[in-house]
């Protein structure tokens, strides 16, 4: 779903302050969100009302978890000046606005959201709260409350957006245009497996942040998978089977040194070893300056919330007078 943008773009997407990030987001959203600045007006938030819908009883790392996601978007590359960063519990506009939308959407439209009845069966009855179902009309508030054109976002997100639509078609024909129909922008990245082939989670343990250090990358590419067929050096290897080779791929491994790797694995001169070693060293090269960068941000904590502090100013000057709108609509 590639469209064009333009300088009239407003860009909008946020995540839930889970702590450091990983590859799979690198690849996947984040890389996406740098390159929108170069087109769009992008505001990127924290989510740290969301963290509470599946997370309300242990709430201390909240804030520190935020500051920790925020230094990695630093780190690669979005930048405060151009973009706004923010923290969405710190617009309180945001929870005012879910709140009006509430009044005019049916019950059964947030039953409906796959994602709801799905992570109820898998997290058990300690989610099935108001605010759980409410979760993806908040996260309509955030994204109408900027007016955002676009919602770059995965896959999964998409019953999510399809319910923001229909809630902004539903408001502008009871009050009137207020709200433009956000569009999701899928990012047209690859599906990036863990070390062990599983799906990359920080909590199987299989995943590369942007953070690791150079051993904790030689241990985790060491431990890679890769053609199950191979088991013998002699055997010829299967680059597309190979999570090794997805990720000399995703790392941006040379051409010259990827046509070697790939006429050595198939004919099966270069052993899955050696391989591993190479790439160990292109993903030290780039998460090397990425966790510099990161690290330096750690340090200074009270420079993230400076930043995060000038976000919400700016936010706030979009989202008041939004806000101010969709209430006067509403007769309010
Ligand atoms: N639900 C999104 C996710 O889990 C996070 C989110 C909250 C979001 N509000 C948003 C994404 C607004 C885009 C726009 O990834």
């Amino acid at each position: 779903m590639t469209t064009t943008t333009s300088a009239h773009t407003r860009v909008f997407s946020g995540m839930r302050p889970t702590g450091e990030l990983h590859i799979g987001h690198l690849f996947g959203a984040l890389g996406n969100w740098v390159r929108l600045q170069e087109h769009a007006e992008c505001i990127y938030c924290v989510v740290d009302l969301h963290a509470l819908t599946t997370g309300y009883e242990d709430v201390g790392g909240i804030r520190r978890s935020g500051q920790l996601m925020v230094a990695d978007w630093l780190a690669v590359g979005i930048d405060p000046e151009r973009s706004i960063i923010f923290r969405q519990s710190d617009i309180s506009e945001h929870a005012e606005l879910a709140t009006m939308l509430g009044m005019i959407t049916p019950l059964s439209w947030l039953e409906r959201v796959p994602t709801y009845k799905g992570q109820i069966a898998e997290l058990g009855e300690g989610i099935d709260t108001f605010g759980f179902l409410g979760y993806p009309l908040l996260q309509t508030a955030d994204i109408i409350l900027y007016k955002a054109t676009e919602v770059p976002v995965g896959q999964d997100q998409l019953p999510h957006l399809e319910l923001a639509r229909e809630v902004v078609r539903r408001f502008n024909n009871l009050y009137g245009p207020v709200f433009p129909e956000p569009q999701a922008r899928l990012a047209e990245s690859p599906l990036i497996l863990g070390v062990d082939n599983r799906k990359m989670s920080k909590s199987y343990g299989n995943a590369i942040t942007m953070g690791a250090s150079d051993e904790e990358i030689d241990r985790l590419v060491g431990s890679m998978v890769t053609d199950p067929q191979r088991i013998r050096k002699s055997d010829p290897g299967r680059p597309d089977v190979c999570n090794v080779w997805a990720y000399h791929k995703l790392f941006g491994t040379s051409p010259a040194e990827m046509e070697t790797i790939f006429a050595g694995c198939t004919s099966a001169e270069l052993g899955c070893v050696q391989d591993k070693r190479a790439l160990a060293e292109t993903i030290k090269s780039v998460i090397r300056p990425i966790r510099e960068r990161r690290a330096a941000f750690l340090e200074d904590p009270d420079k993230i919330e400076d930043i995060l502090a000038d976000g919400a100013r700016r936010a706030k000057a979009i989202a008041a007078p939004v806000l101010a709108e969709a209430k006067a609509a509403m007769g309010l």
